[in-house]
């Protein structure tokens, strides 16, 4: 049997744990669970760090049952990777091994008025003022003000501290170290992906930086190690065991099998990352677009950090290995797009499944002159406003749900045409074709929208799980794994699909204006 890599994908809406052939590429195996988010206040978004752990284990657990009935040893598993949503923000104890409050999800706003108050205490009022060392405006979106929060209003935390009982994590230093037994020696790191997203990492330096610690009022402490992304961090222990771990799994299938033998934990990168690695965008130049619950487009800028005029973010891409050079890349993100469609499942019952919305947006076939900006969260790159807030707008007695749906959709689709100008701008050389992947791309609907507003051809991969493959094959060429090999002549060969825009540049062109029309209602709405 040939050697099997396997990631934990751990998102914002969902959990999945898949199993990859090494030296095909192949997606053997996979299961998924939903993941509950909170809305305690207006604004706030939280999730259960618990539920997260017991979603880890079930999607581990259902995968070695699936993989055992294909009759195959869960012990070819030669190493595990992790990937992550970023930014999203936990405390927890490292005695108890109990989390001290819940995740604060990157999309929360709790953080508005600290960061209106971080960005007036700056020479010029800029939120800029970081860049230079943290390649990120002052924005809700990061984990710094997110910490900041729990430090000044969560007095378990507080205590936590004062007792050098707290550790402070993204989602992948939480799984990470309760994959390797919790309190009891469980690894305590990150890697430079995720690190970079804090605002308490220098993007040059590649370390904690004790100026942005100073300026955020965090102990250094209760940080994470900070690692490449490509090596081995620690063994996986046991997940049934009450003493060596906190959470239990419902069946055994992990004990006694192999994969309890201690596979190795040898990646770890946010998941942006792992898709641009995932698309094999591994060239200067390269870029994917993601369509999670937001949607990335991240371009590799190779090993020098460019810094962006046209708000976008500099972020640290990957580092494949101790010895190996870090890779940037230029980043526009944008806060909703799959939430959206979410949203009007869970909120407005427009739809009862996600899928159904392109067939509910197929039946029109145009929004007929109506426009939805889902600034829930504010609005990100390139405008970074975190007091924008949702409209719809261009309403008639005619609109109906359909128009709404196909509203959400351009949304997406204008949302990335910005951000892709964006980067055209900064780098000075037009993308001629996107790479796309994630969730969202199952939309025909959406791909086609996407190609049209683009007017360049958007390039789907026929196996749509790219941020998990970027963790195996990352995990795979770990040294002391070496199962993966990720040299040029070595990748695997991605089969795609073509969207080609189908509409003229002129129409395009007047749609993306009204659009931004709307964008500016959204940003003074109030005024
Ligand atoms: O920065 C947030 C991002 O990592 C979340 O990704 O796939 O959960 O939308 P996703």
């Amino acid at each position: 049997m040939e050697p099997l890599v396997a990631a934990v994908d751990q998102g914002t809406s969902s959990t999945r744990f898949l199993v990859f052939n090494a030296k095909t590429a192949e997606l053997i195996s996979h299961h998924q669970v939903e993941i509950n988010q909170s809305f305690p206040k207006e604004g706030w978004v939280e999730e259960d760090p618990k539920e997260i752990m017991q979603s880890v284990y079930e999607c581990m657990e259902r995968t070695c049952e699936k993989l055992c009935q294909l009759n195959i040893d869960v012990s070819n598993i030669k190493a595990v990777g992790v990937t992550n949503q970023r930014e999203t923000t936990l405390v927890w104890d490292r005695e108890t091994g109990e989390p001290l409050y819940n995740a604060i999800v990157w999309l929360d706003l709790r953080t508005q008025s600290t960061v209106e108050r971080l960005i007036n205490k700056t020479p010029e009022k800029n939120k800029n003022h970081l860049k230079h060392k943290t390649g990120l405006p002052i924005s809700t979106y990061f984990s710094a003000v997110k910490l900041r929060w729990l430090l000044d209003n969560v007095d378990e935390v507080r205590q936590a501290v004062l007792s050098e009982r707290a550790m402070f994590g993204t989602v992948d230093s939480w799984i990470i170290w309760c994959l390797t037994g919790g309190r009891n020696g469980g690894v305590h790191c990150t890697d430079v992906s995720n690190a970079s997203r804090t605002m308490l990492f220098n993007i040059h330096t590649m370390d904690w930086d004790p100026e942005l610690c100073r300026y955020f009022d965090v102990p250094v402490e209760i940080l994470p190690k900070v690692r490449s992304s490509s090596e081995i961090y620690g063994w996986m222990v046991s997940s049934v065991n009450p003493q060596t771990c906190l959470f239990v799994c419902k069946s055994g299938s992990l004990t006694g099998v192999p994969i309890s033998g201690r596979p190795r934990l040898s990646q770890c990168l946010g998941d942006q990352s792992a898709a641009l690695v995932g698309q094999m965008c591994f060239k200067e130049g390269q870029a994917k677009n993601t369509y999670g619950t937001g949607c990335f487009l991240l371009r590799n800028t190779g090993t020098k950090p460019v810094m962006s005029d046209h708000g976008l973010l500099t972020t640290v891409a990957y580092k494949l290995g101790k010895d190996e050079p870090a890779c940037y890349a230029l980043e526009g993100s944008v806060a909703i797009a799959g939430a959206v469609v979410r949203w009007l499942k869970d909120n407005m019952g427009i739809v009862r499944s996600s899928s159904e919305i392109e067939k509910l947006a197929a039946a029109v076939g145009s929004s007929y002159g109506c426009y939805f900006v889902p600034a829930f969260s504010g609005l990100y790159a390139p405008y970074w406003e975190p007091s924008a807030r949702g409209i719809i707008c261009g309403l008639t007695q005619f609109t109906n749900r359909s128009h709404l749906a196909f509203a959400a959709l351009e949304a997406v689709c204008f949302q990335t045409r910005e951000i892709l100008d964006a980067m055209n701008q900064d780098s000075g050389i037009p993308l001629m074709q996107l790479q796309v992947d994630g969730g969202m791309t199952s939309n025909r609907l959406l791909m086609q929208l996407q190609a049209d507003i683009l007017c360049i051809p958007v390039v789907r991969p026929t196996m749509s799980e790219t941020t998990a493959l970027g963790a195996a094959m990352a995990a795979g060429a770990a040294e002391g794994v070496g199962v993966w090999n990720l040299s040029p002549n070595h990748l695997p060969h991605v089969t795609s699909e073509e969207f080609e825009p189908q509409i003229n540049p002129e129409e395009s062109e007047y749609r993306f204006a009204r659009w931004k029309k709307a964008v500016q209602r959204a940003m003074n709405w109030e005024t």
